[in-house]
């Protein structure tokens, strides 16, 4: 199915099937966005404004994929796709999926949609980080795939502001999905609560914004710990 954009805005999510991806998902139709998502799995949605394609991030022909499905105007784009495995030391096989999954793709993405929001001075993308884009070495490739979309967010925001394009990371500490595996899960807030900060950051445009804020400040003060450790070793 495709849709007809119409006077809606129009969104991207990419990664969309589960977790914040879909009930972010669900949230902009019932807002009365037109929306096209993106993941391996169909998601759960039926909708008029909604179109899905199946599509592998992990791919080497991804951006081909996704920009053959862009719609010519796209309001926003939110990258969810992520994925995240505890570190073994045995079999590394697993982190260049991560790095390719969670931060090349995300990159492939602004590739496809950003040049079009340059060209009409208008649009936002929003990616996913999280609060843990420092080092770990529980999970050193999904720590050093966020700190990529970290830092490319934050020099693409410097770079498009002046252009007429927001720019955002989102960084979550933890989120009630199949994602949050660790077995402490401090602070962790519900998918609803994520929808509501991405609802915020749709209308404040911030170019970076950590919640919870107090768990931000702790992943801070242990990577300088870290960082200590390491420069002394
Ligand atoms: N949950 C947390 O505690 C937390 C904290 C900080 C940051 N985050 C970030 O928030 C984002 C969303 O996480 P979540 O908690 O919603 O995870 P989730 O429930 O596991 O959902 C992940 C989504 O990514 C999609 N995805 C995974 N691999 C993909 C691939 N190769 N190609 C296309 N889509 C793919 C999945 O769809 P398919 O499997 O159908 O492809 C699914 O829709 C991730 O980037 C994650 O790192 C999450």
């Amino acid at each position: 199915m495709s849709v007809s954009a119409g006077e809606a805005k129009v969104a991207l999510v990419v990664g969309n099937s589960d977790g914040i991806g879909l009930a972010f998902t669900r949230r902009l139709l019932a807002e009365g966005w037109t929306v096209v998502g993106v993941s391996r799995r169909v998601a759960a949605i039926e909708s008029d404004r909604y179109a899905h394609h199946v599509i592998d991030a992990s791919s080497p022909t991804f951006r081909e994929a996704l920009t053959a499905v862009v719609p010519a105007r796209v309001d926003l784009c939110v990258y969810c796709a992520g994925i995240g495995e505890a570190f073994d030391p045995s079999d590394l096989a697993m982190d260049a999926t991560t790095v390719r999954v969670n931060f090349e793709a995300m990159v492939s993405c602004a590739a496809a949609v950003i040049p079009s929001m340059v060209r009409a001075r208008d649009g936002h993308f929003v990616g996913l980080s999280s609060i843990g884009d420092g080092v770990s070495s529980d999970a050193p490739a999904y720590a050093a795939s966020k700190a990529g979309v970290s830092s490319y967010l934050a020099g693409l925001a410097l770079a498009l502001r002046p252009k007429g394009v927001f720019v955002t990371n989102v960084r979550f500490g933890f989120v009630d999905t199949k994602m949050a595996k660790s077995p402490v899960k401090p602070w962790m807030i519900s998918v609803d609560q994520a929808c509501d900060v991405l609802a915020r950051v749709l209308r404040t445009r911030p170019a970076v914004r950590s919640f919870p804020r107090k768990m931000a400040a702790l992943v801070w003060l242990l990577d300088r710990w870290a960082a200590l450790r390491l420069s002394l070793s």
